[in-house]
């Protein structure tokens, strides 16, 4: 008897890239690229906050075809979803972020680089665009400076600014695991052997222990004022969930907010990034775009975050799952079943780009009622953080 190979298919949504990057990666890897902080109380809260919100779709909306092009801070994309920064890429495919970022360039989008990446900024700057730096700020102020005027000169869009990272959350799997690079990787934006090598440790995470060594923890607002004269490049805090504090970035020089926990890494029990969102809009007041990142899985989970105000979303974990799974080819297809399962939810539900989806499509599930007495109010409340 002849053995019949298995057809070798595409995941079809990225619940099933994740389960072939389970397969794939190493356990210290994937510990370190699922894992959340502490009891992962906001790791699962990012995911079940969508479930909390139902769609209302309007009909004979007479559309043949939607689009799913959108702006972010001027710059047009394909859809309505970055690459969020995440540090160490090529742990999970050898070409790391460049995969990455050649991905995000041919779905039509933005890759953000995290200072932690594992190919340099120039080697991206060199290769095309759009493209963003994520900054984590060194306690070394010249550290700090040179990445911020490498990247602006390398030909970075926009700095992201991760604000939500005093000190790193407790993940414990990573310090069971000893967490650290294996050789031959380095975070290849930092040049000294102090910052480009991550320590092995013998009580700990390594990464815990690089950053507890080398980064700011006392980060305030007139640092936020500080990175904004560096360069002209446009200041974008990520990690704000409060809405005080993201109104305040508007007074320090931000020009949009990305609203996120850190995908659940940092502190636990955080409130959902989704939760989050309307008090946000409601406080930044139409000052500068809103974004958005924890939990972004399906087009329905797009459709969700824009509905309560966000102007796009990012994609963390996904991204490692892409690379695991087949490269930059992996990433890319990642962006393409998000695009597609947009557009098609946006037909389905009568509106012809991202542009046209507001409040009024959502009602909150714990509003429905099923005996009938009560239809569904469009855009009924029930929100604030609840
Ligand atoms: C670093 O910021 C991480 O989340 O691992």
């Amino acid at each position: 008897m002849t053995a019949i190979d298995a057809p070798t298919e595409l995941p079809l949504n990225l619940h099933e890239y994740e389960a072939a990057a389970r397969a794939i990666l190493p356990p210290m890897v994937l510990d370190y690229i699922s894992g959340g902080s502490c009891d992962e109380v906001t790791l699962r809260a990012n995911r079940t906050a969508f479930d909390r919100w139902r769609l209302l779709p309007r009909v004979l909306a007479g559309l043949r075809e939607v689009t799913t092009t959108t702006t972010v801070l001027g710059q047009e994309i394909a859809f309505p979803v970055l690459i969020a920064p995440s540090g160490l890429h090529r742990l999970a495919h050898d070409e790391g972020e460049l995969a990455t970022a050649r991905a995000a360039w041919s779905a039509g989008t933005i890759y953000t680089m995290s200072t932690a990446a594992t190919v340099a900024m120039e080697t991206i700057g060199r290769e095309g665009g759009p493209w963003w730096f994520q900054l984590y700020v060194f306690s070394d102020r010249a550290i700090t400076r040179d990445l911020v005027e490498r990247a602006a000169a390398a030909g970075a869009a926009a700095l992201v600014v991760t604000v939500d990272v005093p000190l790193l959350g407790r993940r414990e799997a990573d310090e069971r695991n000893r967490f650290t690079l294996p050789d031959g990787l380095t975070l290849a934006n930092l040049h000294a052997p102090r910052h480009r090598f991550i320590p092995s440790s013998d009580d700990g995470s390594g990464l815990n222990t690089y950053i507890g060594a080398t980064w700011e923890p006392a980060l305030n607002w007139d640092d936020l004022d500080w990175l904004a004269s560096l360069s002209s490049l446009p200041v974008i805090p990520k990690g704000i969930l409060h809405p005080a504090d993201a109104a305040r970035a508007f007074d320090h020089g931000a020009r949009a907010v990305i609203v996120s926990n850190h995908g659940g890494r940092q502190l636990d029990s955080a409130v959902a990034s989704l939760d989050a969102l309307p008090a946000v809009v409601a406080a930044v007041d139409g000052r500068g775009e809103i974004l958005l990142d924890g939990g972004i899985r399906r087009g329905t989970d797009i459709l969700k975050a824009l509905a309560l105000g966000a102007r796009a979303v990012l994609i963390g974990r996904p991204t490692y799952w892409g690379l695991a799974a087949g490269g930059e080819a992996g990433v890319r297809h990642i962006l393409e079943l998000l695009r597609a399962e947009l557009a098609l939810d946006l037909m389905l539900c009568g509106l012809a780009s991202p542009e046209e989806v507001t409040r009024e499509l959502l009602v909150p599930a714990d509003t429905l009622i099923s005996d009938g007495t009560k239809s569904p109010s469009p855009g009924s409340t029930g929100e604030g953080l609840g």
